[in-house]
């Protein structure tokens, strides 16, 4: 069998792991353009007068954008390659920041927002994918997770972005002009992505698919050295030889193994509960007990949590393996979920949610957060990983939908100690589907875990 990358050498590391890096910034925008509504939208409801129903619009209309974004993502990326789908990725973030901060009507608003979403959508699947395509495998997790990274980065600058420009003039200022410089200033970040995509190379995987062997040769060398390119380049092509998948196939005994993990576990990863507390904090900690500003102050906590264990996950991933994280993750999400349904329940002092809040988020952000976008983007075999990564986003992204429009309601229908139950029910079967379904994967290369579905 082929090597592991162990003999990679440190200037290839240096290499790709600057390429991910950059790739890695889509993972910024993610997280800039889901976060930046949260500070924006009072003052958005306020310019435009929205109902209710409306505001939920505003902000859902971004991820009905990703929907679609995510859907053609497979297309664009196997048609064109991979890193022109991740242009055309920032282009549509840059256009749909800009087009958003100067919208002079709702409607615009909205059509704008879609045009980031769609944009979204792309690099959500794309970014990952990418990477998993051009990192060796001994460090892939580590350097996909680096997109998580960049998420949860975006997350949490934004959250001081918002604070930092409404404070900077009063109601009457933010109601006319601070909304447009938060969505606003998403240009910065989608211009960085753009410019510096320019300068990374497309990925081997894709170059090979389309039977450019001379370049995708190039790039291997540049990742593996000299020697060890060739043995990389070898194997692909020889799962390119043996593959006959298609589609079709996907839904075939063997194939539809992975097709079921990803899609089921794309669609655990929020409906146990993520966005919940990542787009409604301070509402859960004020029916808490928490004041207005102490509940601010805690959403910060929220995301410092999120940020460090996103990084102790990214120290592991590679050592201990998605498995093991991810039933470590599930099973602690599932503890703190019981222990914040029953604090609500029984009205338990507000700090006691606090702490169980962040041991969930925690979990969370070892394990769900990055592990989830990981297999995505790395069970799949080569001929059909972006289609077959794109379903398994689309899955999420419609989750997503469902939490975010549902959350509010159930809230106020049967309260918050049974929605967070059923959100432990469900982080008990992601647990449960993990230790009987997801294969581990660390170490192997994308040829070798190609093999395991086919065998
Ligand atoms: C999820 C997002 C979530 C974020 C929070 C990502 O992996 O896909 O929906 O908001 O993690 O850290």
């Amino acid at each position: 069998m082929m090597k592991k990358g162990g003999q990679v050498k440190e200037s290839n590391i240096g290499f790709v792991s600057l390429v991910s890096t950059v790739v890695a910034v889509g993972g910024l925008l993610f997280g800039y353009d889901t976060a930046v509504i949260s500070g924006a939208i009072k003052f958005l409801q306020l310019k435009f007068a929205l109902s209710d129903i409306m505001v939920g619009w505003a902000v859902a209309c971004l991820i009905v954008g990703a929907i679609i974004g995510t859907g053609f993502a497979g297309k664009i990326s196997d048609v064109f390659g991979r890193k022109k789908a991740l242009i055309l990725a920032a282009i549509l973030f840059t256009v749909g920041s800009i087009l958003s901060g100067l919208a002079n009507t709702f409607t615009l608003f909205v059509i704008a927002r879609m045009i980031g979403g769609f944009g979204i959508g792309i690099s959500s699947v794309q970014s990952p994918l990418y990477i998993a395509e051009i990192a060796p495998a001994r460090i892939r997790g580590r350097l996909v997770s680096l997109n998580q990274l960049a998420v949860v980065t975006g997350i949490f600058v934004v959250y001081f972005l918002n604070l930092g420009i409404s404070s900077y003039g009063n109601l009457a200022w933010n109601i006319s002009t601070g909304w447009r410089w938060m969505l606003g200033f998403g240009v910065i970040p989608g211009l960085l992505f753009f410019i510096l995509l320019l300068m990374v190379p497309e990925s081997p995987r894709w170059l090979q698919l389309k039977g450019r062997t001379t370049e995708a040769l190039q790039i291997l060398k540049k990742v593996h050295g000299e020697g060890e390119a060739k043995v990389e380049l070898e194997t692909i092509k020889s799962t390119f030889n043996k593959e006959r998948v298609s589609i079709n196939q996907l839904l075939k005994p063997g194939l539809r193994g992975a097709l079921l993990v990803g899609v089921v576990l794309a669609v655990l990863q929020q409906v146990t509960g993520i966005n919940a507390i990542m787009y409604y904090a301070p509402e859960i900690f004020k029916q808490a007990g928490a004041g207005h500003n102490s509940s601010l102050v805690e959403t910060v906590w929220v995301g410092i949590i999120n940020l460090i264990f996103t990084l102790v996950s990214i120290w592991l991933i590679d050592k201990v393996g998605r498995k093991v994280l991810l039933l470590a993750g599930t099973a602690m999400m599932t503890i703190s979920l019981a222990v914040i349904g029953y604090a609500f329940r029984s009205g338990i002092a507000g700090s006691w949610i606090l702490i169980f809040i962040l041991l969930y988020v925690a979990s969370f952000a070892i394990s769900m957060g990055p592990i989830v976008w990981l297999v995505i983007a790395e069970i799949f075999p080569n001929r059909v990983r972006a289609i077959a990564s794109s379903i398994a986003s689309v899955a999420l992204w419609m989750a997503n939908y469902l939490v975010s429009q549902t959350f509010p309601v159930l809230l106020n229908s049967i309260g918050p100690a049974l929605t967070f139950w059923i959100f432990g029910i469900l982080s008990a079967f992601a647990f449960l589907f993990t230790l009987k379904a997801v294969p581990e994967t660390k170490g192997k290369s994308l040829e070798e875990i190609e093999q395991m579905w086919m065998s």
